[in-house]
């Protein structure tokens, strides 16, 4: 990839200094002052200096300019805010300026034009799909009704785990995590397990690189007829999967053919809104919008990529700081014999007492934030902040990553993984403690931070109460590979494998 962009510049270079010359004659004088930043070269603006993991290179980049950064990517200006300081003065004090999002084309395919939460634009139709969102599947109570259906999978993963355990073979971590996150989550959202239809996860892991990707052709428009990276056509095919694997589903229900499993105790998300096809979704506002195929395809993409990867790479992530820190394994271990006892699983009752497991999943957040720059943010009107200008249609760039590694917030250790840190500070990680911001915070916050917190929270706590762990082939904790992958989420590059051995009594 660099060196296809350093062969573009080298290309473009005689057109550059034209454009430069041109510029300089151009542009009027004004004391408007942005942030400081790297200079951008015309056209590709600073998007060759991303690299392959771009947090860590905004990391690197915001030491020399500061918390409060700008770049250009292609023609794109972009702010990158690097501190918690800055993180409050743009989520918190300026939120409303701040909380639109950019238009991805990668979202634009697949949800259908932006009819969904994630990446729609900031206003009446975003503000009602989140309500929405919000009372019939994220809110609290509602998350709590769901208890019985992880209560079920928790005990169907315990014994599928207990069985490798009893043939000692090493297990493929991230694949049975991946599976009993995605197994939970389907419940919750379409009332029903989806292992017997096409994969779902690997569309939903395209997804996600493929809204996270910078794109070449988003920033630099003229280089789209290319698609050097390749998207455009990988874009297609997902989206393609996409919606015929929601239209199908659509289809079973309005012919009423699904097969219920079992009766339920609950109503799933996806059948209440498949039973308002073509109704108002908000029928008492003043303005209404009737939920046609589109808007449900839309709100279910965003939904299950959501909800499938955050969770599951966290879980990923935690497991493997636990693995390299066996220490903190025993901590954890203690903590769990005393409120729960080895004669039983954790009941979700048990997670409000285990203060070590909060500590540890705050410490693995901070260390790796499973989106490193949350989701991007666009600015909507010309706006002054902390003495710069930021112009209207900036993007935003929260390096949540950047900020768990500031050595002025988190003291020297702030490489190490060291849960305890958190034991005498009120620091926690649902946004109003702007040190540690994993879900982002204000008006576009997670609304999804209750499920994820909930599911996962409850796996690892299981996962280390029913079994011991070790690493295979005989690698030393320190040796584990933790390299990252970079995407809308940060995934482990490899997968993580481990032997379990049964630890409960009966
Ligand atoms: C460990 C799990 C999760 C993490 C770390 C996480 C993190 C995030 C982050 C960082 C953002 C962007 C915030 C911002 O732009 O300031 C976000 C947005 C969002 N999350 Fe989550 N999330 C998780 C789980 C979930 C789940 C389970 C759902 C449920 C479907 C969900 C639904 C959403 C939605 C819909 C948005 C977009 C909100 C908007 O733009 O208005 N998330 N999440
Ligand atoms: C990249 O940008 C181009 C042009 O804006 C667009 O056609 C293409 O679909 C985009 N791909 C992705 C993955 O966003
Ligand atoms: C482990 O699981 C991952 C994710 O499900 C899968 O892609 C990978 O091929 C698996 N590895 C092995 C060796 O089975
Ligand atoms: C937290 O406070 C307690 C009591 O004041 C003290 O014993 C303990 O060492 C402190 N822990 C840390 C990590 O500072």
């Amino acid at each position: 990839m660099l060196s296809t962009m350093a062969l573009f510049l080298v290309l473009l270079g005689t057109l550059c200094s034209f454009i430069y010359f041109f510029r300089t004659l151009t542009t009027n004088k004004n004391d408007r002052k942005l942030p400081p930043g790297p200079t951008p070269p015309p056209i590709i603006g600073n998007l060759y200096m991303l690299g392959k993991l771009p947090h860590q290179s905004l990391h690197r980049l915001a030491q020399r300019y500061g918390p409060i950064m700008s770049i250009k990517l292609g023609h794109v200006p972009t702010i990158v805010v690097s501190s918690p300081e800055a993180a409050e003065l743009f989520l918190k004090v300026h939120d409303v300026v701040f909380a639109n999002r950019p238009k991805v084309q990668a979202s634009d395919y697949l949800t259908c034009g932006a009819k969904g939460m994630v990446f729609t634009e900031y206003g009446p139709y975003w503000r009602m799909v989140r309500k929405w969102c919000i009372s019939h599947l994220l809110g609290t109570w509602k998350v709590e009704s769901f208890a019985p259906v992880r209560k079920a999978d928790m005990v169907s993963l315990v014994e599928s785990v207990r069985t490798m355990a009893v043939e000692g073979g090493t297990l493929n971590l991230s694949q049975q995590v991946g599976k009993v996150v995605e197994v939970i989550m389907s419940r919750v959202i379409f009332g029903r397990c989806m292992d017997d239809e096409i994969e779902l996860k690997p569309l939903i892991e395209e997804t996600m690189y493929l809204a996270g990707v910078f794109n070449l052709s988003d920033y630099v428009p003229f280089l789209a007829p290319l698609d050097l990276q390749g998207i455009e056509r990988r874009l297609k095919r997902t989206s393609n999967g996409l919606h015929a694997f929601f239209d199908k589903l659509i289809d079973e229900i309005e012919q009423g053919s699904t097969n219920i499993e079992e009766p339920k105790s609950y109503t799933d998300f996806f059948h209440v809104m498949v039973s308002l096809l073509n109704t108002p979704m908000n029928p008492t506002d003043k303005v209404q919008y009737i939920i046609g195929r589109e808007n449900i395809k839309a709100i279910m993409v965003d939904m299950v990529a959501a909800s499938f990867d955050t969770t599951t790479t966290a879980i990923e992530w935690t497991l493997s700081e636990l693995l390299r820190h066996p220490r903190v394994v025993a901590g954890l271990q203690q903590e769990l014999e005393t409120v729960v006892g080895k004669n039983r699983m954790v009941e979700e009752s048990d997670l409000p007492k285990l203060t070590y497991l909060n500590m540890v999943i705050k410490e693995s957040f901070r260390l790796h934030p499973v989106a490193p720059l949350l989701v991007p943010h666009e600015s909507t009107e010309d706006i002054t902040v902390n003495g710069y200008f930021i112009p209207k249609i900036s993007r935003i760039l929260v390096n949540a990553w950047s900020m768990g590694r500031d050595r002025t917030v988190w003291s020297d250790n702030a490489e190490e993984f060291c849960p305890e840190r958190f034991e005498n500070s009120s620091i926690d990680l649902r946004g109003h403690d702007f040190q540690l911001i994993p879900f982002g915070t204000g008006r576009r916050g997670c609304p999804g931070m209750q499920l994820g917190l909930t599911t996962l929270r409850l796996i690892i706590a299981q996962l280390v109460h029913c079994f011991d762990w070790e690493l295979p082939d005989a690698i030393l904790p320190s040796e584990l590979d933790m390299t990252e992958k970079f995407g809308l989420t940060l995934p482990r590059a490899n997968h993580l494998f481990a032997k379990p051995t049964y630890r409960l009594v009966g």
